[in-house]
C-alpha cells in the first residue's frame, strides 16, 4: 500500500510518499520519496514559532513541496502539455469550498494539479494534532483537496494522524523489519519535543497512556529560551547541545562549578516542570552575565546535565512501574547527543532503546506515513469530518 504522507503541524511543511506492506506483526517501510522544508529561518526572529506565519508559509510550500516529492518518487508524472487533465466542474467546486481559507494555496493548486497524472498512492496521512491549530488546518485541508482531485470509484480516503503517535512510531523506520521482531511490549515512549514532555505507556502500537508529563514547559521550549537568554539562534535546542559539547570537551577541563536546581526529580509521580530551571537559567545570568563563548558553554553544560539528570530518574521509575521491556526515545530533543548517549549508558544494558534517526528525530513526514499505516491495519472508521485538534492527547 502506498500512502502519501503531510505533516503541518508547527514549522515543518513535509510530505512523503511511502510503500508499507507486513501487517501489524510485521511492518516493513520502503521510502519512495520525502521532503522537510523548515520555516526556522522565518521565525528566529520571533524567538519562536509564529502561529499565522507558520499558516501562510505552509500554505505557500505544500504545492511546491508536493511538486518536488512527486518529481522524486514517480518519474513521468508529468502530462506532456497541453494534455491537461481538466478538473471537472463538480470537483472544482468542492475544492474551492474546501480551500477557501487558503486563496494562496488554491490558486497554486488548481494551477498545478491538471500538469500531473494521480500518482500511485492508496491513502493521503495527515497529522490532526497536536499543533497549531492555524497550520494543522492548512495541511487537513490540503489533504482533503488531494483526496476530492484524485479519488475516482477508487476513493482515496484522509487518514488523520496524531503527530504524537508519529513520534512515538518513527523508530520503526529505520530499523524496521529486524528490530521489529525485537521489540517487546510494553514499552515506555519519552517524548521529547518542543511541545510536549511525556512518559507513554506503548501497551502495542495503537494503544497508548500517558504515564506523565510536564506540568508547565515542555523541555524543547526550554532549552530554546535558554538558547535566546544566551543570545543564540532559534532553534535554540541545537545550539545549547553544540555549546554543552564544547565545555565537556575542554582540555584542561574547567571545573563547573554552575549548580541548576532539577525540578521534581524526587517527586514521586512521572510528571516533570522546567519552568523553575528555566528561571535558575535567567537568574544566574543577571548576577553573573555570560559573554563569552566559554561561559555560555558552562552554561549550556550545566542546564543540559540537569535536564539529563532529571529524565534518567524519571525514566527509571516509569520502567519499574510498568514492567516495560522496551525504551523509547523521540521527539525533536531527542536529536541531542549527550541525551542519547547518556540514556543509552544508563539503560543500555537492561533494556531495548530505540530511538530514530537524527533526521527522524524532528518533525517529518515518514513518521506520520508510518503512524497511518498502523491506523489503518486497526481499521478504525474512515473519519469523513476530519477537524484540527491543536490539543490532541492520548488519554
Ligand atoms: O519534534 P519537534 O521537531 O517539533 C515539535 O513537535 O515540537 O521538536 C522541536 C524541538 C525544538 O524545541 C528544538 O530546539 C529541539 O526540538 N531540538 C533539540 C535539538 N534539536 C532539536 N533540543 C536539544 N538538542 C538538540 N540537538
Ligand atoms: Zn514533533
Amino acid at each position: 500500500m502506498k500512502i502519501l504522507a503531510i505533516e503541518t503541524s508547527c514549522d515543518e511543511t513535509a510530505i512523503s510518499v511511502v510503500e508499507a506492506k507486513g501487517g501489524i506483526k510485521n511492518p516493513q517501510f520502503k521510502v519512495i520519496s520525502n521532503l522537510t522544508l523548515s520555516q526556522a529561518k522565518l521565525h528566529a526572529k520571533y524567538g519562536g514559532v509564529f502561529p499565522s506565519l507558520a499558516k501562510r508559509e505552509h500554505s505557500r510550500n505544500l504545492v511546491p513541496v508536493l511538486q518536488k516529492v512527486l518529481e522524486q518518487g514517480f518519474e513521468d508524472h508529468r502530462f506532456q502539455t497541453p494534455n491537461y487533465r481538466k478538473i471537472t466542474s463538480s470537483k472544482l467546486q468542492k475544492i474551492k469550498q474546501i480551500l477557501k481559507r487558503e486563496p494562496e494555496l488554491l490558486e497554486q493548486f488548481l494551477e498545478f494539479i491538471p500538469t500531473i497524472k494521480k500518482p500511485a498512492i492508496d491513502k493521503i496521512a495527515v497529522t490532526y494534532g497536536p499543533g497549531l491549530e492555524p497550520a494543522l488546518w492548512v495541511g487537513i485541508n490540503f489533504a482533503k483537496a488531494l483526496s476530492e482531485v484524485w479519488s475516482t470509484t477508487k476513493r482515496i480516503p484522509v487518514v488523520p494522524v496524531n503527530h504524537m503517535e508519529g513520534h512515538i512510531v518513527s523508530v520503526l523506520l529505520a530499523q524496521n523489519k529486524k528490530i521489529y521482531k525485537k521489540i517487546k511490549f510494553p514499552a515506555v515512549a519519552l517524548l521529547i519535543s518542543g511541545g510536549h514532555t511525556e512518559l507513554v505507556l506503548v501497551k502495542e502500537w495503537g494503544d497508548y497512556k500517558i504515564l506523565g508529563q510536564t506540568r508547565d514547559d515542555a523541555v524543547g521550549e526550554v532549552f530554546d529560551k535558554v538558547a535566546r537568554m544566551l543570545d543564540l539562534p532559534y532553534p535554540g535546542g541545537p545550539e545549547i547541545s553544540r555549546l554543552a559539547d564544547q565545555a565537556r570537551n575542554l582540555k584542561p577541563k574547567i571545573k563547573n562549578l554552575i549548580n541548576f536546581p532539577r525540578p521534581m526529580i524526587n517527586s514521586p509521580d512521572l510528571d516533570f516542570s522546567f519552568s523553575g530551571l528555566k528561571t535558575a537559567v535567567l537568574y544566574h545570568l543577571q548576577k553573573y552575565p555570560a559573554k563569552t563563548t566559554e561561559e555560555k558553554s558552562l552554561i549550556a553544560e550545566e542546564f543540559e546535565l540537569a535536564v539529563v539528570e532529571i529524565f534518567l530518574r524519571k525514566i527509571k521509575k516509569a520502567i519499574e512501574q510498568s514492567g516495560a521491556k522496551t525504551l523509547i526515545v523521540a521527539g525533536g530533543v531527542s536529536a541531542n547527543k549527550f541525551i542519547r548517549s547518556e540514556i543509552e549508558r544508563r539503560f543500555g544494558k537492561e533494556i531495548e532503546i530505540l530511538i530514530p534517526e537524527f533526521e527522524l528525530s524532528t518533525d517529518n513526514a515518514l513518521m506520520i506515513a508510518i503512524a497511518g499505516y498502523l491506523k489503518i491495519l486497526r481499521k478504525s472508521k474512515t473519519q469523513k469530518n476530519i477537524k484540527a485538534e491543536g490539543n490532541l492527547s492520548f488519554n
